[in-house]
């Protein structure tokens, strides 16, 4: 009972209509790079993939090379980093596993990029997880007297165990929009949790267009084959 349902936010890619809100998804970038980048890897995504989302060639050259890649050094054979190119993906800010726990209490941050899929009603539960730390309600001391989080946990009734490893990533003004929208923890856990849908399924508003010209195709058969059935059985009375 203190294991909350995620809450329900308004997604403009909710529905029958769903549509990316693509200033969102660019806004949702941001935040990912700027702040969840520091722990998160989204290791299915390539940086090509952002001129789905709005940017352009040289955009995504520029911002590939910023960022270092797995590499290998040509001349030793040994494992190094090189800048990245479009056709990388986003790298892991952890060099492997021990050193991602080694880094976080223990805790090894997961790959974001199938995040809003791997739990249920994934966007909501995102948006709701950034914005739901708390202290440990009255109520749940009085009813468990032991319970206890971690000595690095933070509550989070979003969360299944209620205590996360994660502490609270967002602080109100830690992106600066460059559309101008006010950075409140809200609108940038929201925003996050749009891309981090993208991310996931990136076609899922063109999964959505594709059923109404099915619908349609659907319908027309339909009443083809019902005309044809009159008109093949029309002599038999
Ligand atoms: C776990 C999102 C920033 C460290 C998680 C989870 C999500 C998430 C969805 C998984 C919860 C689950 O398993 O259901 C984000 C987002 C961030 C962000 C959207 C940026 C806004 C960070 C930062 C750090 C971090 C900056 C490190 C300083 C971790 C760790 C876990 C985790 C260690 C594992 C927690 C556990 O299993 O107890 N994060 N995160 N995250 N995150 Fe983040």
């Amino acid at each position: 009972e203190f294991h909350k349902h995620p809450n329900k936010y308004a997604w403009s890619f909710d529905g029958p209509f769903g549509k990316w809100d693509v200033q969102q998804l660019q806004r949702g970038f941001k935040v990912y790079n700027e702040v969840c980048s520091a722990c998160h890897s989204l290791k299915f995504v390539s940086f090509r993939d952002l001129e789905a989302i709005g940017y352009d060639e040289s955009q995504v050259k520029a911002f590939a090379a910023s960022k270092q890649v797995p590499g290998v050094d040509p001349a030793t054979g040994e494992a190094t980093t090189r800048p990245g190119l479009p056709t990388d993906y986003f790298p892991s800010p952890f060099p492997n596993a021990v050193a991602a726990a080694a880094a976080n209490n223990n805790a090894i941050p997961p790959d974001l990029s199938l995040i809003t899929k791997a739990r249920h009603d994934g966007s909501n539960y995102v948006t709701s997880l950034l914005t739901g730390y708390q202290e440990i309600p009255a109520e749940l001391k009085k009813e468990f007297p032991d319970f206890a989080l971690s000595p690095t946990g933070h509550y989070n009734p979003y969360f299944a165990n209620l205590g996360l490893a994660m502490a609270p990533p967002l602080s109100a003004g830690a992106v600066t929009y460059d559309d101008g929208t006010d950075a409140s923890v809200e609108q940038m856990a929201k925003d996050v949790s749009a891309f981090l849908t993208w991310t996931a399924e990136p076609s899922l508003v063109k999964r959505k267009q594709t059923g109404w010209p099915v619908l349609i195709f659907l319908l027309f058969a339909t009443v083809l084959a019902y005309l044809s059935k009159q008109q093949i059985w029309a002599a038999v009375k």
